[in-house]
């Protein structure tokens, strides 16, 4: 059977008080992936026939994140939920199918809870099912209305609510399965009579009941699946919850996390076995981190440049991968598209961006590596830059195998270092170096004897 899902993401967001008014409430990320990414992501496995995704206020920003995994339908004015699932009348009216439909704004929901309702909705052969759930704080969702035999009758909004419906406990998740032809036979009939003036996906479930189709609710145990994020409170409360379910996941798996409170993990990071993540170390991204390794403290590992909406775009093209058996951190900083090789140290404040490290590359201390290939047991010495930047271009930098570059050197890309090569601390290299060669590029020193006494006296006699 066909099964096709609807993501409703053109919503306004009012609540998340956004400066930037085309940012949209749906790409806010938590750990580096936007809330409605995480949907599609618990969508993957249901692999539905078509998925759709309603945008429309900002929509150019959900697009960018969305149209890999779903068709895009733009709702122009946001006239209600009912209004947002008519835009796709065009594409599935008609079609014989069961529809998922889900909003963009609940990051927490997991796949099995979606094929755990796709399943009831199947052998109870409804043809609306409601994903429902039992909470003590059942303020502004919808209510689930159940007459004297305890079946579902209707779905009544927060602001259309009688004081008796507003005490009701079960509320309406806003995940709902419908029988894909009457859905859409149904929704031509919505009007917008409400307290809100919305067309109300919540009120074809009335429709249905009246025109004697099966429907039905099926309940959620854990609520803290259903959170809708709204406001940026609520956006950190999700970002708990996802934090601790990927560390433990984690843990479960054979890596060491020393503190999960403190270790921000994103949803698409692999860790290999026996490596262990040190408090207060960041791993997002599309990040794959091999066996073996210690990573951290306080080291961030990362393909998202925070700070506006078009990085969260880009960090979905980007990688980060490492090896096994490389001591990283703490302190260290990999910005995206480094690819670092086994039994690497990189240590305190190295910061790298573009950049591959074969097996055994030492660069421990104080450290710019970027647009840089570095070959196997080279030793980056403390304080290195390479100066990969003209103003304009960006210029790349070769370092072969067991290269020593000393102390305080600043490579001037486009440079080779070749093989075997030795770069005397202190230097600033704008010519490449042969194989075996040493290249010194200071003022030489002189030392001027017992001057020393003669200057200090000058000094002081002034
Ligand atoms: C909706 C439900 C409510 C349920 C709650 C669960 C309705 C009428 N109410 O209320 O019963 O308890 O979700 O979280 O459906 N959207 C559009 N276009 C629009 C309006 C909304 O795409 O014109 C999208 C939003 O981006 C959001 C989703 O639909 O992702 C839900 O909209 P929202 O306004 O948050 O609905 P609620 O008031 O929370
Ligand atoms: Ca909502």
């Amino acid at each position: 059977m066909n099964v096709y899902a609807i993501i409703l993401a053109a919503g306004k967001g009012t609540r998340m008080k956004s400066l930037d008014q085309s940012h949209s409430k749906v790409s806010h990320p938590i750990l580096g992936l936007s809330l409605v990414q995480y949907v599609l992501r618990a969508l993957k496995p249901i692999q539905p026939t078509e998925t759709y995704a309603i945008v429309g206020f900002g929509g150019d920003v959900t697009t960018q994140l969305v149209q890999d995994s779903a068709k895009v339908v733009w709702q122009h004015e946001q006239k209600g939920t009912g209004h947002a699932v008519q835009q796709v009348a065009p594409f599935l009216s008609g079609k014989e199918g069961i529809t998922i439909v889900l909003c963009g704004d609940t990051p927490l929901l997991t796949s099995q809870t979606l094929s755990n309702l796709l399943k009831e909705h199947e052998n109870k052969h409804h043809d609306l099912t409601v994903l429902t759930c039992v909470i003590d704080q059942p303020k502004g969702y919808g209510r689930i209305v159940r007459d004297a035999s305890g079946l579902v009758d209707r779905i009544v909004e927060q602001a259309d609510a009688t004081v008796e419906e507003q005490a009701i406990k079960e509320v309406n998740t806003g995940v709902y399965v419908f029988n894909n032809k009457i859905l859409f036979e149904q929704l031509v009939h919505l009007s917008g009579n409400n307290k809100q003036g919305e067309l109300y996906l919540t009120d074809v479930f009335k429709m249905f009941k009246n025109e004697g189709h099966h429907v039905g609710a099926s309940i959620l145990q854990d609520s803290r699946e259903m959170l809708g994020i709204n406001d940026r409170v609520q956006l950190a409360e999700a970002t708990k919850i996802m934090k601790q379910r990927i560390n433990t996941d984690w843990m479960l798996s054979g890596v060491t996390i020393e503190d999960p409170d403190h270790t921000y993990i994103g949803p698409e990071v692999t860790i290999g076995q026996d490596t262990v993540i040190c408090p207060g170390t960041r791993l997002l991204g599309k990040t794959a981190i091999g066996k073996g390794n210690v990573i951290g403290p306080e080291t961030t590992i990362e393909n998202t440049l925070i700070g506006n909406q078009n990085s969260i775009i880009k960090s979905q093209i980007i990688d980060c991968a490492i090896g096994n058996d490389n001591h990283i951190g703490p302190f260290t900083h990999l910005r995206g598209h480094c690819e670092i090789g086994n039994k690497t140290r990189v240590g305190n404040f190295v910061e790298m961006k573009n950049a591959k490290l074969h097996e055994g590359v030492k660069a421990a201390h104080l450290t710019y590596i970027g647009d840089s290939t570095i070959g196997e047991n080279t030793n980056i010495g403390c304080g290195t830059i390479t100066a990969n930047y003209d103003g304009k271009n960006k210029h790349h930098t070769e370092i072969g195998k067991n290269v020593f570059v000393g102390s305080g050197s600043t490579l001037i890309a486009p440079i080779t270092l070749a093989d075997n090569s030795f770069v005397a601390a202190g230097s600033t290299l704008t010519q490449n170096v042969g194989e075996d060669d040493l290249a010194i590029a200071r003022a030489r020193q002189e030392n001027k004897v017992g001057y020393a006494k003669v200057l200090k006296a000058k000094i002081n006699s002034k």
